[in-house]
């Protein structure tokens, strides 16, 4: 009597095994897919070469240098980016020849943008996300094509 009972466990327990298992399946393939579909889904810092284009060619339609260099002073970006040494910031000097390949497939002018009005989408390795965020909105477009202006006549190289 006792045998009966027993063997009919059997189908019951394959039954809750394979659910088990299909369970597990199931959690295994949705988390795989999770991982691997997250880098296409945040799309706020993937980049491709159109990037800010058209932001960039109307800001620098009437861009000036020197102008530029006066906005730096008045926003004091200096305070943290001093020429020649980088310690909080990376240094101005030599701007124009790192900007161009900082951040591939975006141009040097692209990217400079994109550090000013978007400063945490890409990090200068070796750097804090500690730059303000708010420029976008304290400048307007003319004004960081003059900044950019600036910063693109910046050559030389930095000492480390
Ligand atoms: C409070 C400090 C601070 C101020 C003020 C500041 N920055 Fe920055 N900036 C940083 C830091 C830190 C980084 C490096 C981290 C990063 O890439 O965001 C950076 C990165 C940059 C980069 C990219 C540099 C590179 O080598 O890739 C540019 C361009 C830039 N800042 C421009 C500006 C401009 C223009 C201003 C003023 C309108 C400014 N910053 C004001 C801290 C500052």
């Amino acid at each position: 009597m006792a045998d009966s009972g027993s063997t009919g466990q059997h189908p019951r327990i394959a039954v809750s095994f394979t659910l088990a298992l299909l369970i597990v399946f199931t959690i295994v393939f949705a988390v795989a897919f999770v991982v691997t579909s997250t880098p296409e889904s945040s799309t706020s810092s993937s980049i491709v070469a159109q990037s800010y284009a058209t932001e960039v060619a109307a800001a620098l339609s009437d861009a000036s240098v020197s102008e530029g260099e006066t906005l730096i002073e008045a926003f004091q970006c200096s305070i943290c980016h001093v020429m020649g040494e980088g310690r909080v910031a990376p240094s101005f000097t030599g701007m124009a020849d790192r900007a161009e390949t900082r951040r591939q497939p975006l141009s040097a002018a692209q990217y400079l943008y994109e550090s000013i009005v978007s400063p945490s989408a890409f990090l200068a390795e070796g750097y804090a996300n500690a730059m303000p965020a708010n420029f976008g909105d304290r400048l307007t477009q003319a004004e960081i094509g003059h900044i950019i202006a600036y910063l693109l006549s910046i050559s030389g190289s930095v000492s480390h």
